[in-house]
């Protein structure tokens, strides 16, 4: 995974560079002036966490972006759209509130599964279609079609494809 430097990374020190020069860089940053007068472990152990966060939001927006880019489809908007339509009654999906029914797998890492429903190659215009209307793709399935729309049914596929 890529993490690219964020313009909030360069801002603020970070912990490694935070020993040399410390009284210096309260004159230097006075925005940051409280953060680095704090000594010791403690100090420290923010500067981690504050670190890992930037982490986590940078591969946020970087899978976001991933998704977008390999469906056309809005995930933000796909997490509302699948609690609208109420998946949760059969599946139990990261990130979505709702009852986490058993009737369907769970669809954690739904981007990394090599297929859709054991049968189909997972790519995202498989997975479009599949949402609006399984039986169509095999009329065993015992997953219903539920009347989504092909928009929605993009953005929807947008979002399953941050669950890695
Ligand atoms: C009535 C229960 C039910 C509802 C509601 C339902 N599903 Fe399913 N879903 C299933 C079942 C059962 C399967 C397994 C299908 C199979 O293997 O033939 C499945 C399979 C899937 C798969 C493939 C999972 C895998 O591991 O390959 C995805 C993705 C999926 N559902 C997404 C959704 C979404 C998004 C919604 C809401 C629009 C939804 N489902 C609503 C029952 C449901």
């Amino acid at each position: 995974m890529k993490v690219h430097p964020s313009p909030a990374a360069s801002r603020h020190p970070l912990p490694a560079s935070r020993g040399e020069g410390r009284h210096r860089r309260v004159g230097l940053l006075p925005a940051c002036g409280e953060k680095v007068a704090l000594s010791g472990a403690k100090g420290r152990m923010r500067g981690l966490i504050f670190t890992l966060l930037l982490l986590l939001v940078a591969c946020g927006r970087e899978q976001k972006q991933q998704a977008r880019l390999s469906t056309g489809g809005d995930p933000d908007r796909g997490k509302v759209a699948i609690e609208k339509y109420g998946c949760t009654a059969c599946h139990s999906i990261p990130g979505v509130p709702g009852p986490k029914g058993a009737v369907g797998p769970p669809l954690d890492h739904m981007a990394s599964r090599q297929y859709i429903a054991g049968k189909f190659a997972n790519n995202p215009e498989t997975m479009i279609r599949w949402l609006q209307d399984p039986p169509a793709m095999d009329k065993e399935t015992a997953m219903p079609a539920m009347g989504v729309t092909e928009a929605d049914s993009r953005d929807m596929t947008a979002f399953l494809y941050t669950l890695k």
